[in-house]
């Protein structure tokens, strides 16, 4: 039984619905449903899930769900954050007591119940601005943003417990999650929406008047930005190869931890795909134009952004399996039918 926070929110669900996939498998989530969605409990097998409505730093919830299954908790697999990237200009001290305070106490209530691997949702915008690109492990972190900043802190920590308190980690450092579970029970549903994907299918379909394009005078070949798109159910497998090697106690790759205890991985395909490209791909997919409208650069954008993937190939033994027409099918379906 493994612990998922923010289980019922855009890549959580997606991963709880993955892991399980295996019938001897059992989860227990917590999710304060401040951005998630009850509905997703309705795509999980019923009896073997456990549903905690709460904060991941409310110490007596914690208490609770480490009471009633402790002694069968073998990892967690935290999701749960703020992640607009906006927001955490405006708020900053919200990032820091969500994303951080929340995970700090997280991290103390179950490494002090002796549960010591921990699988954590990281983002390339640890990364600032990309000082070359595909970006590999070892491109300098220098976050531009709060949000950034408040994932960089949690990396920290959890590189300073694995050498005090012997916690075996693997951070898992997202480029653009995109696309939905290919049987359509769950996808993308944030509000606000910023992500590129969902906002331009749904002017696709008329659900919002135009899409906003930032910039058409960058360093590009069609001068709108270049983002590498991963497919949610390829972060998924990823995180399940995660586990599996924290429970293997395998780290036989390039360690980028203390103690050999930990992992930090890019997790993207390699391939770079613009603004144009997407709305291509969408009017390819559907039929539909995608109708847009040019507005300045906005600050803090970079031009190109692409992960380097050889490290999670080597070392987690993943490959991504879908392309940017697989993710927009998937997300073209979701969102033409999506019941939340
Ligand atoms: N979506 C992306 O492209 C992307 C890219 C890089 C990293 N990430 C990271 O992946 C994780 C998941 O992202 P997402 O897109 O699924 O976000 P999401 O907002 O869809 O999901 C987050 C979930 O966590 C819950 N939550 C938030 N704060 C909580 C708290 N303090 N206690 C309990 N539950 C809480 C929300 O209700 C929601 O269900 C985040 O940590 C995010 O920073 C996402």
């Amino acid at each position: 039984m493994i612990l998922i926070t923010g289980g019922l929110g855009y890549v959580g669900s997606h991963f709880a619905l993955e892991y399980l996939q295996d019938q001897d498998s059992s989860v227990v989530i917590v999710d304060d449903l401040s951005l998630g969605h009850r509905e997703v409990l309705d795509a999980l097998p019923v009896d073997r899930v456990h549903f905690y409505e709460g904060r991941v730093g409310d110490d007596r919830l914690l208490a609770k769900i480490l009471e009633t299954h402790g002694q069968k908790l073998q990892a967690v697999v935290h999701f749960a954050a703020r992640a607009y990237v906006g927001e955490s200009q405006v708020e900053p001290f919200l990032y820091f007591d969500r994303n951080v305070i929340e995970t700090l106490k997280l991290l103390q209530a179950v490494v002090e119940a002796g549960i010591k691997r921990f699988v954590f949702s990281s983002t390339c915008s640890t990364f600032g601005n990309p000082q070359y690109t595909p970006l590999d492990e070892k491109h300098p972190q220098k976050p531009i943003n709060t949000y950034g900043s408040s994932k960089l802190m949690l990396e920290e920590a959890l590189r300073a417990l694995a050498l005090s308190r012997s916690l075996k980690f693997v951070m898992l450092r997202y480029f653009n999650a995109a696309g939905a579970d290919f049987g359509c029970r769950i996808g993308e549903s944030h509000e606000p929406e910023t992500h590129l994907i969902p906002l331009a299918i749904q002017a696709a379909l008329g659900k919002r008047d135009r899409l906003s394009v930032y910039g058409n005078d960058y360093d590009t070949p069609d001068g709108t930005c270049i983002r590498d798109y991963i497919h949610v159910q390829d972060l998924a497998q990823a995180h399940v190869k995660a586990l599996n090697m924290l429970g293997q106690n395998d780290f036989s790759g390039d360690l980028e931890a203390s103690n050999n205890l930990g992992l930090a991985v890019n997790l993207g395909t390699s391939t770079g795909s613009s603004i144009m490209q997407v709305m291509a791909a969408i009017q390819k997919v559907s039929g539909r134009p995608v109708p847009h409208v040019f507005e300045p650069r906005r600050p803090g954008d970079p031009g190109v952004l692409v992960a380097d993937n050889s490290k999670a190939r080597d070392v987690l033994s993943w490959s991504p399996q879908y392309n940017l027409e697989q993710i927009i099918e998937s997300a073209y379906r979701w969102e033409a039918n999506r019941s939340f």
